[in-house]
């Protein structure tokens, strides 16, 4: 499977970092509805990205990740609580990176491949994250949107990737366990590996998928 592979490219929230954390974190001050604010919160933050990019009215992920927190706030009747919302959000900037992270990219480091990440997070963000979790040793690149304005899935993103590493598309295995990322990569001509954690159904079929792994260190079991 590493026949020809120059670089993995991970996406990284959702994939290499936990995206409900922050709400795990502050769990005891919303109580059983936890999940369902994690859930909204995260799929308004997704979502303002897009119509953005449609509207071409870009504000960066951190703009957008407030945002997407002020509308979920007022659903769930918390918005009177602006310390809670403080708390979300400075737990949000710091994510923690799933388990397993840090034995894959161990596993995948070769110098002769390039390990890269490329997010719809600020670069701010995605440092600061990478740094906390101890990933930073083993990721040669960092890439966000916020250089070029414009959200994934729109192919400028993964072009920007290939134009910086300097490989083809098709030399590059795309990580993510986001579908619509991965639709979007796939689309643009890279190998795009799902990582399924929760074992859920396949979706956007139509663009196709190199492989799928239950897990970061599963794909670096099968690759190296
Ligand atoms: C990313 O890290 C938002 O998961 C998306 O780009």
């Amino acid at each position: 499977m590493s026949d020809g592979i120059r670089a993995f490219v991970f996406d990284a929230y959702g994939t290499l970092l936990d995206v409900n954390a922050a709400v795990k974190r502050n769990a005891a001050s919303m109580g059983e509805k936890a999940d369902a604010f994690a859930a909204m919160w995260r799929s308004r933050q997704l979502e303002y990205c897009w119509t953005r990019t449609m509207m071409n009215r870009y504000e960066d992920f951190w703009t957008v990740t407030e945002e997407a927190l002020v509308y979920t706030l007022r659903t769930f009747r918390l918005d009177h609580d602006e310390d809670l919302k403080a708390r979300l959000l400075s737990a949000y900037f710091v994510l923690d990176v799933h388990p397993e992270a840090r034995e894959a990219l161990a596993r995948l480091k070769d110098s002769q491949v390039k390990i890269s990440v490329l997010s719809n997070g600020t670069n701010q963000m995605i440092k600061a994250a990478l740094e906390a979790g101890g990933l930073l040793e083993f990721i040669d690149a960092a890439f966000s949107v916020d250089d070029l304005k414009v959200y994934k899935p729109d192919p400028r993103v993964y072009q920007y990737a290939c134009d910086t590493l300097n490989v083809k598309p098709n030399q590059v295995v795309f990580v993510s366990s986001n579908t619509w990322d991965l639709a979007g990569a796939s689309s643009f001509g890279f190998k795009a590996a799902r990582i399924n954690r929760s074992q859920l159904p396949p979706e956007y079929e139509f663009a196709g998928l190199h492989s799928e792994h239950r897990s970061l260190v599963e794909l670096a079991t099968l690759i190296r």
